[in-house]
């Protein structure tokens, strides 16, 4: 069991690497994550001196952001960490005086689904095709293909 008391969160300093190999968890492609990342505020989080999450967030506009990629190493999974940094991001983008919060993922995305809605989040709209339109092959989860995005958001 992990303590919460032993996870940090802190922001990515400029010229630390960035952690593809965590945003690799919630992406599909290294190109995928170069389109938004350097403009995300990238937030990681320690466990004793490691780092085994990572956030990145976008703004939308003067008052909305988007959280655009959320993964856990996967050997720290289901511990509590995803919805811990969820109840992290949520409290920033208040303290920052934001009024929506967003996040996207795909139709048949269950865990995600379940947890984004147990952190407060609500459906919002599905943007049709998009997994179709954004990658050259054919991708499936749960043996279901991704086909729509799902897209939640939070009023703060
Ligand atoms: N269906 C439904 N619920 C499930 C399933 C499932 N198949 N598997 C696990 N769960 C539940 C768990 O029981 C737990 O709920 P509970 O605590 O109420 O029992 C919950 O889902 C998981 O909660 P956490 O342990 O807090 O989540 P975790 O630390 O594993 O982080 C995350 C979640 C970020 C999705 C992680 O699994 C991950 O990194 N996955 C790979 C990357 C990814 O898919 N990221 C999101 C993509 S979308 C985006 O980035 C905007
Ligand atoms: N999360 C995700 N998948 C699950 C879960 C869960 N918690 N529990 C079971 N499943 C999966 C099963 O593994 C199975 O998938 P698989 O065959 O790929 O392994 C699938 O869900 C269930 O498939 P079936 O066995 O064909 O479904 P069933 O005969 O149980 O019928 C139904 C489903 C109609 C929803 C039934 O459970 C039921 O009567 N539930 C109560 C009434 C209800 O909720 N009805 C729908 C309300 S909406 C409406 O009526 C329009």
């Amino acid at each position: 069991m992990i303590n919460q008391k032993d996870l940090k969160i802190r922001i990515l300093k400029p010229g630390e690497n960035i952690p593809y190999s965590l945003l690799l968890l919630a992406d599909e492609t290294r190109e995928g994550i170069n389109a938004y990342i350097h403009d995300s505020t990238i937030f990681v989080v320690e466990h004793q001196d490691e780092m085994i999450a990572v956030c990145a967030t976008v703004m939308k506009d003067e008052e909305g952001m988007e959280i655009i990629n959320i993964a856990v190493r996967e050997d720290y999974q289901n511990n509590g960490i995803g919805y811990w940094l969820l109840l992290e991001i949520i409290k920033k983008a208040r303290e920052q005086g934001l009024s929506e919060l967003i996040i996207g993922t795909a139709d048949c995305a269950e865990k995600q689904l379940y947890l984004y809605q147990k952190a407060g989040f609500r459906f919002s709209r599905v943007i049709k095709d998009f997994y179709i339109r954004k990658y050259p092959m054919p991708i499936f989860e749960n043996g279901i293909q991704l086909k729509d995005m799902v897209i939640l958001s939070i009023t703060l």
